[in-house]
C-alpha cells in the first residue's frame, strides 16, 4: 500500500502487538498546573486518544488529573512517559511516574535520551515490562547505531524510536533503519516548536489544499508513516492539529517539502545533542 493512502489509518500496530494512535498531544514545556490540565482534558473531550509526556516535564500529576476530568476511560486513552535518564533506575522512577499520574500502568515508557550510552538502561526497562508497569517499551533521541547497540543487547527489542522530525529534519536515513528493524518513528517538535509554520512552501502548499501550515506539517508526518505529537496550549488549535484525517498531499507535494530537508536525510536523531 503507498502511505498516500493511508488517509484513515489513525493507529500504528507496534511490533509487540499493541496499537498506537497516529496523533497525540505533546506537552512537553507546558507547566504543570491548570495549563496542563486544561490542555490534556481539551485534547480527550476533542477525541485525542494519545497523550506523551515525560519524567522530565514535571507535570505527570497534571496529566494525570486532565485524563480523570476528561471522563474518558483510563482504557481507551494512550499514554506515554519517559525515564529521565540521570537516574539510575527505570523501574523505581515508573513506580513514582505511576503515582504521580495515578494510572495502574502506562502504554509506552521510553528512553528520553541515551545519556551514558544507549544500552545501560534497557534491562531495567525490560523488568518494568515485566512488572506490568508498562504495555511497551521503547526509546527516544537514539540515531541509528544507539538502535542497533540496544538492540544487541536486547531481550525484547525496542518498538518505538521518538525522534525530533519533520520536513525541515527529514531523517531519511534513520527512519528507513527503523522500518527495517520493526521501529516506529514518533515525531517530535512536528511543528519545529512552532518555528516552521511560517516557512512560504509550507504556507503555499496550505493554501493549495485550503488547510492551515500546522495541518499541512502533521499531515505529511503521517504519510511519511510516523506518529506526531504536536503541543499546544490553545482550545482551537488542539482541534485544527487533530483534523489532519480528512485530507491527502499528492506525491509532488510531499516532494516540495521533503525539499526542505536540512539534515542531509541523517541517520542521526539530533545534530546537537544536549547530554
Ligand atoms: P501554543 O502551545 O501556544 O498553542 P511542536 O509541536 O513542534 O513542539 O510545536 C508547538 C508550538 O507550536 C507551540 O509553540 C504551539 O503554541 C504552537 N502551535 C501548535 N499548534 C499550532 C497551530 N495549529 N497553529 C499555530 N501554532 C501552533
Amino acid at each position: 500500500m503507498s502511505l498516500t493512502q493511508q488517509t484513515d489509518d489513525r493507529t500504528l500496530v507496534l511490533a509487540d502487538g499493541n496499537a498506537i494512535p497516529r496523533l497525540g498531544l505533546g506537552v512537553w514545556q507546558i507547566p504543570d498546573g491548570p495549563s496542563c490540565v486544561d490542555a490534556v482534558r481539551w485534547a480527550l473531550e476533542l477525541g485525542y486518544r494519545h497523550i506523551d509526556t515525560a519524567q522530565a516535564y514535571g507535570n505527570e500529576e497534571s496529566v494525570g488529573r486532565g485524563l480523570r476530568e476528561s471522563g474518558v476511560p483510563r482504557d481507551e486513552v494512550f499514554i506515554t512517559t519517559k525515564f529521565f535518564p540521570r537516574r539510575k533506575d527505570p523501574v523505581a522512577q515508573i513506580e513514582r511516574s505511576l503515582q504521580r499520574l495515578g494510572v495502574e500502568r502506562v502504554d509506552l515508557y521510553i528512553i528520553h535520551w541515551p545519556q551514558d550510552g544507549p544500552t545501560w538502561a534497557w534491562p531495567g526497562m525490560e523488568r518494568a515490562r515485566e512488572l506490568g508497569h508498562t504495555r511497551s517499551i521503547g526509546v527516544s533521541n537514539f540515531s541509528r547505531s544507539d538502535l542497533e547497540e540496544v538492540i544487541a543487547v536486547a531481550t525484547s527489542r525496542p518498538v518505538v524510536d521518538q525522534v525530533q522530525f519533520s520536513p525541515f529534519e527529514y531523517r531519511r536515513a534513520l527512519l528507513d533503519v527503523a522500518k527495517r528493524l520493526d521501529i516506529a518513528i514518533e515525531a517530535y517538535s512536528p511543528l519545529g516548536t512552532g518555528r516552521h509554520l511560517g516557512n512560504a512552501t509550507v504556507a503555499n502548499i496550505a493554501a493549495e489544499v485550503a488547510r492551515t501550515p500546522a495541518q499541512v506539517l502533521l499531515r505529511w508526518g503521517l504519510q511519511r508513516g510516523t506518529v506526531v505529537i504536536p503541543k499546544s496550549t490553545h482550545r482551537e488549535r488542539i482541534a485544527e492539529n487533530a483534523a489532519v484525517f480528512d485530507f491527502t498531499l499528492t506525491v509532488e507535494q510531499m516532494a516540495r517539502l521533503d525539499a526542505l530537508d536540512r539534515s542531509g536525510g541523517t541517520k542521526r536523531a539530533l545534530e546537537r545533542p544536549w547530554w
